[in-house]
């Protein structure tokens, strides 16, 4: 079965063992992270505070950066923020990350039980959906949401995600699905009338939204073993 879940919340109520499970969170966890080790960065470790971030730092004996976010702006001490245009090669080139974001790690930590765990954004996704083609059993596809609220970006990637993948779908994939295919014209537009793109703009991160809506779709797959995202 093929199924979408709709926040991080929801994600910790299913059963995921021996299912195959991937993270959404385009605006803008998920995103950045794409970016990340695209850029050349070594592995991103996905922690749920800024406390845990801070202790991981310090118990490390290579240089780690941090990043991340709180009412999606930079946490005080933090090295990077959200935008996954903080995350360029001379920045992260060969470096270990460790990030919080108040969506997307809750939704990765969410999904730890999983037998197998990937990340996806848009900017991934036909890498991610190359991998999901071979799996046999369940597939989880969780949207991070916003603070416990589905949002229609993430939406919108999972039924990208679902659109490519032959099986059986849950009711919630096929509506998903038929959004996104009734959105694929003008993917940007239908998630511009949504509250966390709304919210992000109104801050200033136009610039991010582009990033996340571009239409780079083959940026490496990731994969999360043992709380360490890295390529596959
Ligand atoms: C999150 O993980 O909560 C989001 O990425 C928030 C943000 O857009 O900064």
């Amino acid at each position: 079965m093929i199924d979408v879940i709709a926040t991080a919340q929801q994600a910790l109520d299913v059963d995921m063992n021996g299912a195959t499970a991937v993270v959404i969170d385009v605006l803008r966890a998920t995103s950045s992270m794409t970016c990340a080790i695209h850029n050349g960065a070594r592995s991103i470790v996905a922690v749920n505070t800024p406390e845990e971030a801070f202790d991981f730092k310090a118990k490390s004996s290579s240089r780690v950066i941090l990043g991340g976010e709180r009412h999606a702006d930079k946490i005080s001490g933090f090295d990077l923020d959200n935008s996954p245009l903080s995350y360029s090669a001379d920045v992260v080139r060969g470096n270990d990350i460790v990030m919080t974001t108040t969506n997307g790690t809750l939704a990765i930590g969410a999904c730890r039980r999983a037998d197998r765990l990937l990340i996806s954004s848009f900017l991934n996704a036909d890498n991610v959906i190359n991998q999901l083609q071979s799996v046999s059993g369940d597939i989880y596809i969780v949207c991070a949401g916003t603070e416990g609220r589905f949002t229609i970006e993430d939406g919108l990637c999972a039924g990208y995600i679902v659109s490519k993948l032959v099986g059986d779908k849950s009711d919630f994939a096929i509506s998903m699905q038929q959004v996104y295919l009734s959105s694929s014209e003008d993917i940007r537009l239908v998630a511009s009338k949504g509250e966390h793109f709304e919210r992000l703009k109104r801050k200033g991160y136009a610039f991010d939204l582009d990033v996340c809506f571009s239409d780079i779709r083959n940026y490496e797959a990731l994969e999360c073993v043992d709380g360490v995202i890295k390529k596959l």
